[in-house]
């Protein structure tokens, strides 16, 4: 018998457009995209107009780092079959929604944001009203989706506070609950450590491409600095001082990562022997996301046609919610 099938909840998260990604970001985001759209009805976004609350004097690469994003995420899996993809800047409604809810929304709640004055103050390029707008302009891309549930790191909880008070808001001051309140969903993503240890990022120049070829992988993982007190081969060294054991946490298992903690304590290997195994399964892991972004960079109009009809998916729902929105509001004349 069929059983009816309940709409999946929605799930809303964006990225701004920083080019091709990292393993950083699949591990931290991109890998739990790709799960989720099997349970919910999923919407990822090119928030490339938050980019440019930061960088609007980037214009130069904004377009290649949209395209290279989507590349990647296609690449890692997300399936424009059963994830809705759009690019933020191809949807005025999210804009409509934004001056709307700015209507009714108290300033001090944006200047109280606790990291906009340090980050004001330590760069006054930063002093515009876009960047204070910020979190309103992502209360607007969640609430217009009516999303349930909003997946993010655990350094961005803080932002789903705002489209939450919003969405309180504006169906207390017009009286209709237009608005459901939005969930974070913390869900579970490693934080990977870059090729120094530190956080891996682009800006820092220790991270390694999605897309990066294997022999570049080689070459990076093979001059990672390792224990610091293992100087020579004969010195025996530990783990737990060391920017590549964190890396076999995720990507080695544990019966071959005891062996090589063995290794490591005893100078019974060398760190190129401990080392190799790495390489190898982060080359596999990228074989099938290169595969796949190979196909769509040799066929770009198929990268463009996929957030078209991203976009009017989306498109669809947004006004939508814009018609209630501003029904409540008494412009529906
Ligand atoms: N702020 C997110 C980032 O910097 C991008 C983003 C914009 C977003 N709007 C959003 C994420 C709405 C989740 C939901 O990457
Ligand atoms: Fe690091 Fe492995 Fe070398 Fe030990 S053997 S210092 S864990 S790279």
């Amino acid at each position: 018998m069929n059983t009816p099938t309940l709409p999946r909840p929605r799930v809303l998260s964006g990225m701004r457009p920083t080019g091709a990604l990292h393993l950083g970001h699949y591990h931290g985001a991109l890998k739990n995209w790709v799960q989720l759209q099997a349970t919910h009805d999923c919407f990822f976004f090119v928030a490339d107009w938050h980019a440019l609350t930061t960088h609007y004097e980037h214009r130069e690469d904004l377009e290649k780092n949209v395209y290279d994003m989507v590349v990647d995420w296609l690449a890692a899996g997300v399936d424009p079959e059963r994830a809705t993809l759009f690019i933020q800047s191809r949807m005025p409604e999210h804009a409509e929604l934004f001056t709307l809810l700015a209507m009714s929304t108290p300033s001090s709640w944006l200047e109280r944001i606790p990291s906009y004055k340090a980050q004001v103050e330590e760069n006054k390029e930063l002093a515009t009203f876009g960047f204070l707008g910020y979190p309103l302009l992502q209360a607007a891309d969640i609430l217009i989706y009516k999303a349930a549930f909003v997946p993010v790191g655990e350094d961005q909880t803080a932002h789903v506070e705002v489209p939450r008070e919003v969405a309180r808001r504006f169906n207390r001051v017009y009286d209709k609950p237009v608005f459901p309140e939005p969930q974070t969903l913390l869900t579970e993503t490693s934080r990977l450590p870059g090729l120094d240890g530190r956080k891996m990022s682009k800006s820092y120049g220790n991270s390694i491409a999605m897309r990066d070829e294997p022999a570049v992988v080689e070459e990076k993982i093979r001059t990672m600095p390792t224990d610091p007190q293992r100087v020579r081969r004969s010195d025996p060294g530990d783990p737990a001082r060391c920017p590549v054991w964190p890396l076999h946490q995720l990507y080695t298992d544990e019966l071959t990562r005891y062996s090589l903690e063995q290794g490591c304590k005893t100078a019974g290997i060398g760190c190129l022997d401990c080392k190799q195994p790495l390489i190898e399964a982060i080359q596999k892991e990228q074989a099938p996301w290169r595969e796949r972004a190979n196909e769509y960079l040799a066929n770009p109009k198929q990268v463009h046609w996929i957030v078209e009809v991203g976009a009017e998916r989306a498109r669809a729902v947004a006004r939508k919610t814009l018609r209630e929105v501003r029904a409540a509001m008494g412009l529906n004349y």
